[in-house]
Order: structure tokens, then C-alpha cells, then sequence
């Protein structure tokens, strides 16, 4: 009796596009992109991301939205496994770095489950890439040695414990927060922080159309209702969100004394 040999799985790369600049794609992501023959890509990845995707590939959107999921996650890990079984290699492309608030865990572990090896390349968290497109540092050894990152979008928002993630000496980065603002001011005043408290919304991080725009912890939902700031979107909540030309003067005093010394 002659046995068919059994097709060879196929691996998936979760790879992390970055907030949106595609100069800051790392190399391995390039090169991953370039010789594509399937990508699944999420609706954060920039058009100019996917331009630089093999023109012979197949893609694949499985875009979500907060109210509009376009495929489950169930469905989008099942569809990775049953190409990868199919012996294709596939190519999950999503925004910022896979394993942060990307659910880049959840595809891993169901491809793992179903024995298929998976290669995670990292990508700048739009955190970080929103940090310096803005110039805004996370830390800085005057105002902030401690950074959180959460997620504020509605489910559970409330049993959420944020205490002690904002104040003095921190930052707080919240990803998702837009549709709940108003929530988040009053949650973290609730929890004692300053009604003045400095914040800094970036909208659209490091893309020609970015806007970085701020207000007391008080007027963070004025903020994002008069300028209708649209997703993505970052709140970056501490002392480092202040205008930049106050933390630049004072680093500029802070040296000025250093060289004087
Ligand atoms: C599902 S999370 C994905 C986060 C992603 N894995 C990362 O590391 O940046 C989506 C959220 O990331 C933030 N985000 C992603 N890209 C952004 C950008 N270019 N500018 C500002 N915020 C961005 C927004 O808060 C958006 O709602």
C-alpha cells in the first residue's frame, strides 16, 4: 500500500507593522512582507504598509472595529491554522507590536495548540511611536520613572484598578481610550489624582495627519469632543504631557546649570 505523504504545515509569522510610518518597520517585518504568498493584515496596518507587501501575494483583511468586528477572533485563529495546516505560510500582519493589546497571545497559543511553529516579530507599539513622534517622553529621570499602559475601551472599565498607575512620577498610556473619556477623567479623579493634571491626546501617530493635542485631566472629554479626535488615538496622562516647550526649557536650564558647574 503506497501512504500519501502528509503536506508540510506551513508556519505563521505574527509580525508587528508598527503605528504607521513604514520607515519604522523593522527589517525582519520587510523582508517577511516581501516574500509574502498570504497575508492576514488587521485594519490598523497603513495602506503605505501594504503597498510594500509581495504584489503576488494573497491578503487577507480581517479589520475590526470597536463596534463592527468584520471576523471573531475564533475565526481569525482558525483561519491561520487551517492555512498553516494547508502547508502555506502565512503572514499576520497587525498594528504597533503583536503582544501589546493585539491579541497577538490569543493566535499564538491556537496555533501552538494545533502544533503549527509560530515566529513573533516584534513591532514600535504605537506607545512608543507616539511617545516620539510627539516628543513626549515616558520617562524622564525629572517627572516620570514609572510607565503603564492600559486599555480603555468600555468592557470592565469600571473593575479596572488603576490606583497608583497616575500621578506624580508616573505615566499612564491608555490605548482605546477615546469612546470613554469622560469615564476615564472621572475614574482617575475618583481615585485622587489632580482635576489639573497634565494630558496629551496623540491621534494618528507618527502619519502625515497627526495631531497632538492637550488639556487638564478635567477637560479630557471637552478635549476629544470639540476636536473630534477619530481612532487611533493615545492619552498619555502624567507631567511628561505637558507642552513640550516647558519640558524643554527646563532641560535646557537643567544643562545650562550642569555646564555652569
Ligand atoms: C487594538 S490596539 C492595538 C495596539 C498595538 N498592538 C500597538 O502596539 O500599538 C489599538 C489601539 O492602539 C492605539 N494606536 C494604534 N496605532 C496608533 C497610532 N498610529 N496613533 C495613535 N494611537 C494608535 C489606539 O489607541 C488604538 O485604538
Amino acid at each position: 500500500m503506497t501512504m500519501t505523504p502528509a503536506t508540510p504545515k506551513g508556519r505563521v509569522h505574527l509580525v508587528g507593522a508598527g503605528p504607521g510610518d513604514p520607515d519604522l518597520l523593522t527589517l525582519r517585518a520587510a523582508r517577511l512582507l516581501e516574500g509574502a504568498s498570504l497575508v492576514v493584515h488587521d485594519g490598523l496596518v497603513d495602506t503605505a504598509i501594504l503597498a510594500m507587501v509581495n504584489p503576488a501575494a494573497e491578503r487577507i483583511s480581517v479589520a475590526k472595529a470597536r463596534s463592527r468586528h468584520t471576523m471573531q477572533q475564533e475565526d481569525i485563529n482558525a483561519l491561520l491554522v487551517r492555512e498553516a495546516l494547508a502547508g502555506r505560510d502565512v503572514v499576520r500582519l497587525k498594528g504597533g507590536d503583536p503582544f501589546v493589546f493585539g491579541r497577538g497571545g490569543e493566535e499564538a497559543e491556537a496555533c501552538r495548540a494545533a502544533g503549527i511553529e509560530v515566529e513573533v516579530v516584534p513591532g514600535i507599539s504605537s506607545a512608543l511611536g507616539a511617545s516620539a513622534a510627539a516628543q513626549i517622553p515616558l520617562t524622564h529621570r525629572d517627572h516620570a520613572s514609572i510607565v503603564s499602559f492600559v486599555a480603555g475601551q468600555c468592557k470592565g472599565l469600571t473593575e479596572q484598578d488603576w490606583s497608583g498607575l497616575a500621578g506624580k512620577g508616573r505615566t499612564l498610556v491608555i490605548f482605546m481610550g477615546l469612546a470613554t473619556a469622560a469615564q476615564i477623567s472621572e475614574k482617575l479623579m475618583a481615585d485622587g489624582l489632580a482635576p489639573d493634571v497634565p494630558v496629551a491626546v496623540i491621534e494618528n501617530a507618527t502619519r502625515a495627519q497627526m495631531r497632538v493635542l492637550r488639556s487638564p485631566l478635567a477637560g479630557l472629554e471637552a478635549l476629544v469632543s470639540s476636536h473630534r479626535v477619530k481612532s487611533p488615538a493615545l492619552i498619555v496622562i502624567g507631567d511628561v504631557a505637558r507642552a513640550r516647550g516647558d519640558l524643554a526649557d527646563h532641560t535646557i536650564r537643567a544643562l545650562a546649570l550642569e555646564a555652569g558647574k
